[in-house]
């Protein structure tokens, strides 16, 4: 598995064997981005099988790995199904329903690529949050797949990338995945948003998600919230992509949903260096909701839905259920 926590500087992959060392690999975000972490815990299922570990025991270890994204759910569901459905613990036929998942989030990513830039005009320059690149996932990647591809088609001016603090996936991963690709972007510091809103610099605002509710809130990176809000007030589009993934019809709305909350370390300290203020108190919410108000449309592999989300969302055949 690519260690995501060593880019840019590094290309470094880890040999995981055992189905602690994903998930320990989940929580540490080794591996991070929703749809990657659900196909991740998907191989660590396949890992206990191999080692004749306990199944239950250890889908309930991958599903606590962290809390925020369904997808973990909607992969350990599938997996669960697999193993309830042939009655004995088949090591190879479970390594295909793993390799099933991970091609069915390529494919589905591409179709929910193709969706969210058909709302692209030619010259549009997109605002996007935390990293959604192809490591992000099975495949091209969500919001920052639907940038790359606007690219590819001649329709992109510029991307401008939030740093995303504290772990900074916008500076580190998705400024990298973008340059590999040759995409124009530039990094900006999370509160420089506002500033660029108001000088008419940004067509529309670009994010990814952890967690859709019923009711169309959305639980994604810390800051999401904040851009939302700017966006609505300076008139700009906010789109969300959501894989069907993360989709989760069985949390009513955003109060609902838990939010990761992570060590001090991420904010008093940077790459090893403290920063802050010894003895400063810290609160590290991994994740915000943004209400369902202040999105204008949620970008799915089914096509764009638009307000009211309750009644969109329910519409969908979700891979989320049982
Ligand atoms: O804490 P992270 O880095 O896993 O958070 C990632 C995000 O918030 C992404 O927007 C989300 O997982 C979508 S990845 C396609």
């Amino acid at each position: 598995m690519l260690d995501q926590r060593q880019l840019p500087g590094a290309v470094v992959f880890m040999h995981l064997m055992v189905w602690q060392e994903v998930a320990q690999a989940i929580t540490t975000m080794a591996v991070r981005g929703a749809p990657a972490i659900g196909i991740a815990a998907a191989w660590g299922v396949v890992l206990a099988a191999r080692a004749g570990d306990d199944l239950p025991s250890a889908i309930h270890g991958l599903r606590g790995s962290r809390p925020t994204a369904v997808n973990l759910g909607w992969a350990l569901n599938r997996m669960q199904k697999a193993i309830a459905s042939s009655g004995s613990i088949d090591v190879s036929a479970l390594a295909g329903v793993a390799a099933g998942l991970q091609n069915e989030d390529r494919l589905l990513t591409q179709r929910l690529v193709d969706h969210g830039v058909s709302l692209l005009n030619r010259g549009c320059r997109v605002l996007h949050h935390c990293h959604t690149g192809a490591i992000a996932t099975g495949g091209v990647g969500t919001a920052l797949g639907v940038i790359a591809a606007a690219h590819a088609r001649g329709l992109l001016r510029h991307a401008w990338l939030d740093e995303t603090r504290p772990r900074l996936q916008g500076a580190a991963l998705s400024a990298w995945e973008l340059g590999c690709l040759g995409v124009p972007c530039t990094v900006i510091v999370d509160g420089a948003s506002g500033l660029l809103m108001r000088r008419g610099e940004v067509d529309a605002v670009l994010v990814g998600c952890d967690r859709v509710a019923a009711n169309g809130d959305v639980a994604n990176k810390i800051g999401t919230y904040n851009l939302a809000l700017v966006a609505r007030a300076h008139g700009v589009p906010f789109y969300v992509c959501a894989p069907g993934s993360s989709i989760d019809p069985a949390t009513p709305d955003g109060e609902a949903i838990t939010i990761e909350e992570r060590v001090a370390e991420e904010i008093t300290h940077v790459r090893g260096v403290e920063v802050a203020a010894p003895g400063a108190q810290t609160w590290n919410p991994a994740f915000d909701i943004t209400p369902a108000h202040l999105i204008t449309g949620l970008i799915t592999e089914f096509g764009v839905l638009c307000p009211p989300y309750g009644k969109a969302l329910s519409a969908l055949s979700l891979p989320n259920q049982l």
